[in-house]
């Protein structure tokens, strides 16, 4: 079967990092900063993306590109007839779980684009938008109609077909998106009493670590990185043999850093400012974004409107790139390990994802009673698929590609498109052996509590 490929190099690295970078930057990464006290997680999640997130994505590129296949099919060609080909389906499963509860919260950054082309942000004050975002997203309704909305974009896209879908509004969007942030964090350091929230990003609090900011920092690098189910690995099956690995990796990492710190940049000093409690959780950046532009360009209107309406699209277009890259995983895989046509694949899993993403999305209004381990299903979800399944997976990835994987498979991936230095395939090596499965290990059975 011929396989279809990315277009350029350039296109390569935006599709990767359109994968990368999404609400896990702009939403989830300030709420578990916030959550976990600021400064001191933000380091140990750049030692994270350092040290267990970079091998990793090697990892994933390096069997998605050599076996050119979705993420089970990679598994069935590098290790035929083994039990290997169940971490392509682990990941498959996480995918459809990530993408459902993910879509409901792209769903808000359309009411989001809405409300920002209606006008209605304006004149309001925090506490508006406190009570305005709480009243929608306890509406029984219409979130639904965003998240189903949202669903359908992402479908149509993926049925489009990878080279013209997805990577080129990549291209566009991404620079775009890069420009207006970094406008935003100016606005927001400009911003009275900004100063408090700069201290709580860089001013590490050691005391406030615990065993849970270990893990909610591994589990954001995963989550942000698209790392742990396979993602990344479909992707790299549609690179061609010029694309030097190592580096896109780097591209990758690289820009996904810098776009979540420039988040947490704009969203806490914002939310000092006008007395936001940086641990509110899933609504942190939904409350106190508008409130960036209202403050910053009150006598403006016009800019106010105009940059808040491009803030929401970008960031809609944003999650859009990532719920391509969520949904093609679950669609290739149907597709191609069942033999349905790509558009029965696709519908399969907007189906699912919907029904899913429904549950989600009522669990944090009508069914808010529900409880499940004292989790939303919204939370559970999220909890589950971020601090649990893709860790799992990132820990299996690393131990096949480092202790099954031929030795030469791995080099000659590496070497191709340019290559690396010895030197640095060794590093990879090792790190991939042995720091990472002790890393990821040790912060599992650290929050057990088996190390207090
Ligand atoms: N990384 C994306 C973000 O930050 C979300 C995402 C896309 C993802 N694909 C993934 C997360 C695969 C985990 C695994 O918004």
């Amino acid at each position: 079967m011929k396989r279809a490929n990315f277009g350029s190099k350039i296109g390569v690295v935006l599709a990767s990092a359109g994968s990368a970078v999404g609400l896990g930057n702009v939403w989830r990464f300030p709420y578990e900063t916030g959550q976990n006290g600021g400064a001191a997680f933000i380091l140990i999640y750049l030692g994270c993306v350092l040290l267990l997130g970079m091998p990793i994505m090697i990892s994933e590129f390096i069997i998605g590109r050599h076996s050119q296949a979705n993420t089970t099919g990679a598994y069935k060609f590098l290790a035929p007839n083994t039990h290997w080909k169940w971490l392509g389906f682990w990941g498959v499963m996480t995918g459809f779980l990530i993408l459902s509860y993910y879509s409901v919260v792209a769903g808000w950054t359309l009411e989001y684009v809405m409300e920002a082309l209606l006008n209605g942000f304006t004149g309001k004050i925090p506490s508006d938008f406190e009570a305005s975002f709480v009243s929608f997203s306890q509406n029984p309704w219409r979130p639904l109609l965003w998240l189903a909305f949202f669903l359908l974009l992402t479908h149509f896209i993926i049925i489009k077909g990878v080279e013209k879908g997805i990577e080129r509004s990549s291209k566009i969007m991404m620079p775009m998106l890069f420009l207006i942030i970094v406008m935003l964090v100016f606005c927001s350091l400009s911003l009275d009493g900004s100063e408090k929230g700069l201290e709580f990003l860089l001013k590490p609090d050691f005391s406030k670590v615990t065993s849970g900011t270990f893990l909610g920092a591994m589990g954001q690098a995963f989550f942000s990185l698209s790392l742990g189910m396979g993602c990344l690995c479909t992707y790299a099956s549609y690179f061609n043999k010029n694309t030097n690995l190592t580096k896109t990796a780097f591209s990758v990492a690289g820009i996904d850093t810098v776009i979540a710190v420039l988040a947490g940049l704009i969203i806490f000093p914002a939310a000092f400012s006008v007395g936001i409690e940086p641990d509110k959780g899933a609504s942190l950046v939904f409350i106190t974004l508008p409130n960036v532009f209202q403050s910053a360009f009150g006598d403006v209107p016009v800019l106010a409107y105009v940059f808040s309406l491009m803030f929401y699209l970008l960031l809609a277009l944003a999650a859009l790139t990532s719920t391509i890259s969520l949904h093609e995983v679950a669609t290739a895989y149907l597709h191609e390990e069942f033999g349905f046509s790509r558009k029965k694949a696709a519908w399969c899993v907007t189906g699912c994802c919907l029904f899913l993403g429904v549950l989600c999305s009522l669990s944090l209004g009508v069914f808010q009673w529900f409880k499940i381990a004292g989790f939303t299903f919204f939370d559970l979800f999220d909890f589950v698929t971020a601090k649990l399944m893709l860790p799992l997976g990132g820990l299996f990835i690393a131990i096949f590609a480092g202790w099954f994987l031929d030795k030469k498979i791995v080099k000659d991936e590496m070497m191709t498109g340019g290559g690396v230095s010895v030197r640095l395939f060794m590093a990879y090596r090792f790190v991939l052996r042995y720091f990472v499965p002790v890393g990821i290990s040790a912060i599992f059975l650290n929050e057990l509590g088996v190390f207090s």
